[in-house]
């Protein structure tokens, strides 16, 4: 049963002028702009308008002998009058402007109400799947790679913006219905894992002193034997041969790697919890060490798409303005061999067929290289890749100095956190209990959604008074508007009734709420076809207002039963939509603050 919500209408007004010259393929939902007319008798009334004008724009009617405006009401009054009106749409008629001539579709507003609150509370988890739109989409096999910190390096908000965005782009596609693997890719192989090495020996460590906070203290160590190996070539030199060692598989050199890995990953995964982001895979660059770059490297040889160059060096030929090295003099594997290496290898396992590295935009060349080379290989996969770029953070750090670890950005944004909460009287006791988790649910909400709500790609001043203040357009408002409705399903008195009469629901909040519940599938397949999340976001502030503004306008304790249970249900449906936007983006919503 497809046809629903926004796109039921849009839908119907489609098939309806389909044969005119606007109708068809042309003609896209967005193009249709859903609007409120107040009639005098019946109160306000949907409507969904499309101008001639943005049609001719769009080129889907012609401009010659319609320039005019008299021609362009002519030309609107036979498409009106041509109109099959059905139950749903049960009239159309014409407005005009001295600009502009558009066509209103009338939509009968009760019918509307009872298929949005039907629909979005029958099965709350995915009832946007049925939509029409949705069912449109081609299935695909998605792998999505994002977060890829290195460790014994700082994770730092480049990798934050990854984790965040990443994660949106494969909870999207699991909502959509796409077949999902997510992937993490760190960064464990290379020289530095000799320089730590060297480090962890020199210091005569064992596993023991990692035990807390490794992340922090491998860095220690790294930064340490790094400063020694710029002091003193034998160190490099000898962090090189270690490092050599590792890549011919040298079991004892192996086995601190290994330990470096694991406790690493175990302090990632904590904090990967806190921003509630999963993977199904760590995956890493060690994955593709010399050996397996090998083969990738003939491939090359084989198809002369390598020149030797005088230091030994092998380098590719991206165009003929950039060469990049593919084999290091010492005939190590590289950073990019080791991708070009992982693409096949995921290509053969998973038969992807769509690929997204998330990644910050410093890295676009690298990827132009490595699509180039994949395509020059005779991939044709290859264009199913995509480097999903996104702009830079600036000003994120901690009052105790610049922030290069998650772990301090979000222990600062907790602690500010709670702060508030406990400078705020109103917080009821059994809230205070769970304090510290509360505080940071909502603080992590609150960098989620103060990153989220950007567009991707471009730079950012972040700011910690923005980003987690009560008021504007940030992560505590939607927790705070989805606690509200949650206490009022628990609080209000009466039960859900699913056959609640929706023609209740008279007031012009009410209608908006509606509409905008009923345009949610279209904001997932926008969000998805531009894979912005900001276009979720901004929808979902918008929700919230309209929530706002009904709860204000429409008392469900103390109606008539049969007012309040159409009101209780419009809130209900609300609410579902509201948690399924924000579960989307990453932010758990909570029942209580
Ligand atoms: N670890 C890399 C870095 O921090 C990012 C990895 C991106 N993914 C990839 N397949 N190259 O710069």
């Amino acid at each position: 049963m497809a046809h629903k919500f926004r796109s039921l209408i849009s839908n119907k007004i489609i098939q309806a002028l389909s044969g005119f010259p606007i109708g068809g393929r042309g003609l896209k939902p967005a193009l249709l702009i859903p609007c409120v007319q107040l009639d005098p008798k019946t109160g306000p009334e949907p409507e969904f308008q499309v101008s001639l004008r943005a049609l001719q724009r769009q080129g889907l009617i012609s401009t010659s002998g319609l320039s005019d405006q008299k021609d362009l009401i002519r030309y609107g009054s036979a498409l009106v009058q041509k109109f099959d009106t059905d139950p749903t749409i049960p009239g159309v008629h014409l407005v005009q402007d001295n600009k502009d001539v558009r066509l209103n579709f009338k939509v009968n507003y009760s019918q509307l109400a009872s298929e949005v609150v039907r629909i979005t509370t029958h099965k709350p988890a995915s009832f946007w799947q049925c939509s029409a739109l949705v069912t449109l989409l081609p299935h695909q096999n998605v792998v999505v790679e994002y977060s890829s910190p290195n460790i014994a390096k700082p994770f730092h908000v480049g990798h934050l913006r990854s984790t965040i965005i990443g994660n949106f782009i494969a909870n999207l596609h699991v909502a959509l219905g796409h077949n999902v693997t997510r992937i993490n890719y760190l960064g464990d192989w290379g020289t530095q894992f000799g320089i730590l090495k060297y480090g962890y020996d020199a210091r005569n460590m064992t596993e023991k002193d990692l035990e807390d906070d490794a992340i922090k203290k491998l860095y220690e160590v790294y930064v340490w034997a790094n400063q020694k190996a710029e002091l003193d070539p034998s160190v490099s030199s000898k962090a090189r041969e270690i490092f050599n060692e590792m890549e011919q598989g040298n079991i004892s050199e192996l086995k601190a790697w290994e330990v470096f890995r694991n406790v690493s990953i175990k302090d990632l995964k904590r904090m990967y919890a806190r921003l509630n982001v999963n993977f199904d895979e760590f995956h890493g660059e060690s994955m593709y060490n010399a050996q397996k770059c090998q083969e990738v490297l003939n491939l090359m040889e084989e198809k002369g798409l390598l020149e030797a160059l005088d230091d030994g060096r092998k380098v590719y030929e991206v165009n003929p303005k950039r060469r990049v090295t593919v084999v290091k003099s010492d005939g190590s594997s590289i950073y990019l061999s080791r991708d070009i290496a992982g693409a096949i290898d995921r290509q053969e396992k998973y038969k992807f067929t769509k690929m997204y590295y998330v990644v910050d935009n410093s890295q676009t060349d690298h990827f132009v290289a490595l699509f180039s080379i994949l395509r020059k290989l005779g991939f044709e996969w290859a264009d199913s890749m995509m480097h999903v770029k996104f702009g830079r953070i600036q000003g994120m750090s901690t009052r105790k100095g610049t922030a290069i670890f998650l772990q301090d950005i979000l222990d600062e944004a907790q602690e500010i956190m709670l702060q508030k909460q406990q400078e705020t009287h109103t917080t009821r006791d059994d809230v205070r209990l769970s304090g510290a988790e509360t505080a940071d649910r909502v603080a992590t909400s609150c960098i989620l959604i103060a990153d989220l709500k950007q567009r991707r790609q471009r730079d950012y001043v972040f700011s910690w008074d923005k980003a987690l203040q009560s008021r504007g357009d940030t992560g505590v408002k939607l927790q705070y508007v989805h606690c509200r409705l949650a206490s009022l399903e628990k609080n209000c008195g009466i039960e859900f009734n699913s056959q609640a009469n929706t023609s209740f629901l008279r007031e012009e909040s009410a209608l908006s709420l509606i509409q905008d519940i009923a345009r949610f599938d279209e904001i997932l397949v926008n969000s998805y076809q531009e894979l912005e999340p900001c276009i979720l976001v901004n929808y979902l502030f918008k929700l919230c207002g309209n929530i706002n503004m009904s709860l204000k306008h429409m008392q469900v304790k103390g109606a008539p039963l049969e007012v309040a249970e159409a009101r209780l249900s419009l809130f209900m449906a609300a609410r579902y939509t509201l948690a399924a936007g924000m579960n989307i983006l990453g932010v758990k919503p909570l029942d209580q603050m």
